[in-house]
């Protein structure tokens, strides 16, 4: 039986996340959406690409909720994006609200999905969508680091004029100010960035991977960035449903790891079948553990803000 992709939100990212899902012909694509005409025009777009593009994955839109029963995996993509000027808590209440409301949906209608959250504040709703679903922690991750690190890499890639593909990079914390950057983790082709870069270079590599995402939202004026979102999360769909058992930051929960509990925090975990099969603990310096409970302690006040 052909699997089932939920995605919910067909803006930019759900969007153009349906159309990486589609041509990694993974699973059928459901688009929900609140907008009526969105979820299914953008579908029969979609589907129209596939002839040329190759693809036979079925893309459907539809404003019903009911749409996504049975999935196998739900991802999150419905909110409101960050725009010039907007505080982080007033992006927070209004997307608490939505994600909220979108994972009762989940809890009743595909019971045995894994949950994957890409709305923002990125750590705080997928903890939101976790306490709400009530699933088991590993069927229930965020996507951030993926992006964080790509970025990471492509400023490395520009900077040293290296292939794309060479590059790794680790990123940890939260997806936002307090993110962390681990250089001593990043490569190309294996060998640490920290043998190949003068130490300025890559604090201001580290600086701008920190403000990636406003960095486009100044760009573009009128939201945020989704090409490389996108791409990132139907990477980690790709890594539970191809079993890849891929080590990646991802928002996942902790429970003792790296001395943080009850929280959702951007940490190398193995994604597989199984969902987020390990938190994986790296030995960290002094300096690299006091970012990473700077970033855990802004999240913990965060959560406060939602009753948690
Ligand atoms: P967008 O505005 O283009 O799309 C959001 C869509 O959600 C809209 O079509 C809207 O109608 C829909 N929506 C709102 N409430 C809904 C509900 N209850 N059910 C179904 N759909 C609903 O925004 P974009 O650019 O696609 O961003 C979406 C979210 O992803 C934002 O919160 C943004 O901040 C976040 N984001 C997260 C990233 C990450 O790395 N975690 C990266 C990029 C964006
Ligand atoms: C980004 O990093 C806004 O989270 C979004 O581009």
């Amino acid at each position: 039986m052909k699997r089932k992709i939920s995605v919910i939100g067909a803006g930019n990212v759900g969007a153009s996340l349906a159309l990486y899902l589609a041509e990694a012909n993974l699973a059928d694509v459901i688009l929900v959406d609140i907008v009526e005409g969105i979820p299914q025009g953008k579908a029969l777009d979609l589907s129209q690409a596939g002839p040329v593009r190759g693809y036979n994955s079925r893309i459907t839109g539809t404003n019903d909720y009911k749409g996504i029963s049975g999935s196998d995996m739900v991802i999150v993509t419905a909110g409101l994006p960050r725009k010039p000027g907007m505080s982080r808590e007033d992006l927070l209440s209004a997307n608490a609200d939505i994600v909220g409301k979108v994972a009762d949906e989940i809890k009743s209608k595909a019971p045995n999905s894994f949950v994957l959250v890409v709305s923002n504040p990125l750590d705080i709703m997928t903890y939101h969508a976790f306490k709400k679903t009530g699933f088991p922690a590993k069927r229930v991750f965020g996507q951030a680091g993926v992006l964080d690190s790509v970025r990471f890499r492509t400023f490395v890639a520009m900077e040293l004029g290296v292939a794309f593909s060479d590059t790794q990079a680790m990123v940890l914390g939260g997806h936002g100010d307090t993110m962390v950057p681990m250089p001593r983790y990043s490569t190309v082709s294996g060998v640490p960035i920290t043998e190949l870069l003068p130490k300025e270079k890559i604090e201001a590599i580290s600086a701008r991977t920190r403000d990636g995402g406003a960095e486009i939202v100044k760009l573009l004026k009128t939201g945020s960035a989704y090409y490389a979102p996108a791409a990132a999360t139907a990477e980690m769909a790709k890594a539970v449903f191809l079993d890849e058992k891929k080590l990646l930051p991802a928002s996942a929960y902790v429970s003792g790891q790296y001395g943080l509990s009850d929280l959702y925090i951007g940490v190398p975990v193995i994604l597989g079948a199984g969902g987020v099969e390990k938190v994986v603990e790296l030995k960290l310096e002094k300096e690299e553990k006091e970012a990473l409970a700077k970033s855990a302690a802004t999240y913990k006040e965060m959560l406060k803000f939602l009753g948690y």
